[in-house]
């Protein structure tokens, strides 16, 4: 494709200008004959002119001495260089240098030669043509004469041979042709060479076009000129860029799947076999035993809750991620959902006998999103709380304006085993817990901060955890207000009602 490319765009320009030359050198070749011409008719006419001068004299009587006449003729003939021809103004040859005195009467009558018609017309007159009389292709010119005191006009006229002026533009002519036939051969060179450098950065984009179509994203066009080539350079390069980033993306979602699959199956794989092992002692003889039978079903009916809770979970999870499921945008009140939330923490957190306290200003503005979606979020949060918080601790919340970006940021605080900084951004990942054994003891599944934190960017919120002071951790949340003032207003009149 290149090749053809460059080829067309080669001939291309060798055609435009081989035209253009022989446009040019057409024309060029006309207007040297004229010029040469033009010049040689101004020669013979000064000539004509000094002829005509020296042979007034003998014009003037009536009839004019013929044998005087056809001597000067020939010496002016002789002279300037040219046949010397007297005609009388009926046609009537009178003298002729290039003639014997005695073929002369013989001659045919010159009235009707055109040089002659029309200098005895205008006074003066030229023609190109072949002697009838010495068969040489010649130029004449043609005067009217009127000597002084003389009763009729004659007619002198100058013939010269062309040949000379004929090999001088021939000479002209071909120095000419050599001077384009060179002109022709740079521009063969030329248009090669800017064929060449044209489509060359083409045939590089053509080779990266390629690749980029077999699925290699690695080679990129050499940065070139600012030209309409260059700029498809860049854009090449620039998608080029662009799918490398989303097939990098796109393999890195796809090493994501894999280990959450992977994941996946040995979260359900352990309780299973556990249920499987259980049920097997029972087969072998525990069931004979009513009191092994019934701690081994106890522990059958624990591990089946615990599948249920994982798979509930992920459920969720890829319900939210699918993105099926749409948050509700409305104005929600954080009291509200921190107390639908603790009421449903409290038993597990009396039983620990942990402490709870809430703190939120009466005049906190509500947030803009999903109630049931934040209770959720505040639950798995409390619920971390308590259970990765040694009997007898402290659980507070608190919910606050931050004026700057504004948004409302909900904290919930532990007194508990707290998180090393190199795992809390890990936290939110799936299945992602710190200490594997103790979560399992809890009953976590490790998906509670994955859905969390993929409720609250849902919200286009923010979630992170820091360390709490002295000890144990202190969880941040932050969602946007509604901007709409008229969102502010509708819980301020749920308060008054
Ligand atoms: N309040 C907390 N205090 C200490 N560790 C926590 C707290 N909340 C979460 N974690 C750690 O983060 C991990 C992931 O939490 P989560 O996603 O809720 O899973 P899990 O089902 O294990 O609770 C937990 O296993 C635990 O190691
Ligand atoms: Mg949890």
């Amino acid at each position: 494709m290149s090749f053809s490319i460059r080829w067309k765009v080669t001939l291309g320009t060798l055609l435009a200008v081989m035209l253009g030359l022989v446009v040019a050198g057409g024309l060029a070749f006309r207007s040297i004959e004229q010029l040469e011409l033009a010049r040689a008719e101004e020669a013979l006419a000064a000539r004509t002119g000094l002829a005509a001068l020296a042979l007034q004299p003998l014009l003037a009587p009536s009839p004019p001495p013929s044998d005087r006449l056809q001597i000067q003729a020939r010496e002016l003939g002789i002279q300037a260089n040219a046949r010397v021809t007297v005609i009388d103004r009926d046609g009537l040859v009178l003298a002729d240098s290039a003639l014997s005195d005695d073929a002369l009467p013989t001659l045919a009558n010159h009235r009707m030669r055109p040089e002659v018609a029309s200098a005895l017309a205008t006074g003066r007159g030229t023609d190109i043509r072949q002697s009838d009389t010495t068969g040489q292709r010649l130029f004449y010119l043609a005067m009217r004469v009127a000597p002084p005191g003389a009763h009729a006009i004659s007619i002198v006229r100058l013939a010269m041979p062309l040949t000379t002026l004929e090999s001088r533009i021939r000479d002209l002519q071909q120095a000419l042709g050599i001077a384009f036939g060179v002109a022709f051969a740079v521009s063969i060179l030329l248009s090669f060479f800017i064929a060449r450098g044209l489509t060359k950065p083409l045939s590089e984009i053509a080779v990266v076009a390629r690749q980029l179509a077999g699925g290699s994203f690695e080679r990129r066009i050499p940065a070139a000129s600012n030209d309409e080539v260059g700029v498809l350079a860049t854009t090449l390069n620039q998608m080029a860029d662009q799918l490398d980033h989303d097939i990098t993306a796109l393999r890195r979602l796809e090493t994501v799947r894999k280990d959450f699959v992977a994941n996946v199956s040995h979260e359900l794989r352990t309780p299973l076999t556990s249920i499987k092992g259980y049920v097997e002692a029972l087969l072998d003889g525990a069931k004979d035993h009513p009191e092994e039978a019934t701690r081994f079903l106890q522990i059958i009916l624990k591990q089946s809750d615990r599948l249920n809770l994982i798979l509930e979970d992920l459920l969720q999870l890829s319900q939210i991620e699918s993105g099926r499921v749409q948050f509700r945008q409305e104005p929600v009140g954080l009291r509200n959902v921190v107390e639908r939330t603790l009421a449903s923490v409290k038993p597990l957190a009396e039983k620990k006998r942990h402490t709870l306290s809430v703190a939120i200003p009466p005049d906190l503005p509500p947030v803009s999103g999903d109630e049931d979606r934040l209770v959720q979020v505040l639950t798995n949060l409390l619920d971390n709380a308590v259970k990765y918080t040694p009997e007898g601790g402290a659980i507070h919340v608190t919910a606050r304006p931050v004026r700057e970006d504004e948004t409302i940021e909900l904290t919930v605080s532990d007194t508990g085993f707290g998180i090393p900084a190199a795992d809390r951004p890990r936290v939110f990942e799936r299945f992602y817990r710190v200490d594997k054994a103790r979560s399992r003891e809890m009953g976590g599944t490790g998906l509670g901060l994955a859905i969390v934190k993929h409720i609250v960017e849902g919200h286009g919120g923010q979630v992170w955890v820091e360390g709490n002071d002295p000890i144990g951790s202190r969880f941040i949340i932050r969602v946007p207000a509604p901007k709409d003032p008229r969102g502010a207003v509708q819980p301020s009149r749920d308060t008054t009602a």
